[in-house]
């Protein structure tokens, strides 16, 4: 299974990513943990991200494609894959069907979750992520014990970009302008699967599975 999510900030699309790869048993590829990680090793690749992350800017788009084209091309992503965040521009969405072509590949479908904007920044301002899992809390489903992660024991803490309404506001206009429209590119290649976000995980969750 190839697939892709798209969706506001806050619709759930890294909650949902966690159930839908050990169902189907895919790996995950989620540009924004890719940046996250390169950021906190201080590598080149994070260097270059760091503002645009922090200020909930896109990374340029050159940089994003070529960092997405390698981890496709590891092993374990040679016969299926989620892609979380990625595409989130026409460039992007383009770049991904060449690199599908190469591999004589294509998608099985493009998951667009939907949410207002209201619940975008209730779950947002609340969430609180595992530092070294990434698995996602929220102030009013912590985990058990003081901040401490139920699955892995890493410090569970606010995003960096989460921190002001400013950013995550900029973060749902770069949405708005640039990723929104890809759902008329995926609609025209008949692959958009389009899934209400409210409601309970597990009611999202069955939607997917139904809409797959
Ligand atoms: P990224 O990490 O992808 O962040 P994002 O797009 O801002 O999306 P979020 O992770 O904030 O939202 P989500 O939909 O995953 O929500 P979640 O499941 O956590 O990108 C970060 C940055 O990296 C970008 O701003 C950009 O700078 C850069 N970047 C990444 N990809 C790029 C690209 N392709 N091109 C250029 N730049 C790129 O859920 C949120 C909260 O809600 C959680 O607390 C969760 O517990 C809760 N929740 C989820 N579902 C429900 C539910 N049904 N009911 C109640 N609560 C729920
Ligand atoms: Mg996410
Ligand atoms: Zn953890």
């Amino acid at each position: 299974m190839r697939l892709v999510i798209l969706g506001p900030q806050g619709a759930g699309k890294g909650t949902q990513s966690a159930r839908i790869v050990e169902k189907y048993d895919i790996p995950v590829i989620a540009t924004g943990d890719m940046f996250r990680w390169a950021i906190s090793h201080e590598n080149e690749v994070g260097q270059e991200a760091r503002d645009y992350v922090r200020r909930g800017r896109l990374v340029p788009d050159e940089l994003t494609i070529e960092i997405v084209r390698g981890r496709l091309s590891q092993d374990d992503a040679s016969d299926g894959f989620l892609l979380d965040g990625f595409p989130r521009t026409l460039a992007q969405a383009e770049a991904l069907d060449v690199i599908l072509e190469e591999r004589g590949q294509a998608l099985d479908a493009a998951l667009a979750i939907e949410v207002p904007e209201e619940v975008s920044l209730r779950r947002l301002l609340g969430r609180r992520v595992c530092s070294n899992c990434g698995r996602n809390y929220h102030l009013d489903s912590p985990p058990q014990d003081n901040w401490t992660c139920d699955r892995c024991g890493g410090k569970v803490e606010r995003r960096a970009d989460d921190d002001e309404e400013a950013t995550i506001r900029e973060r749902l206009k770069n949405y708005h302008d640039s990723t929104e429209p890809l759902k008329s590119y995926y609609e025209e290649r008949d692959t958009l699967r389009v899934i209400p976000g409210e409601g309970t995980m597990d009611e999202v969750f069955d939607r997917i599975v139904a809409a797959l």
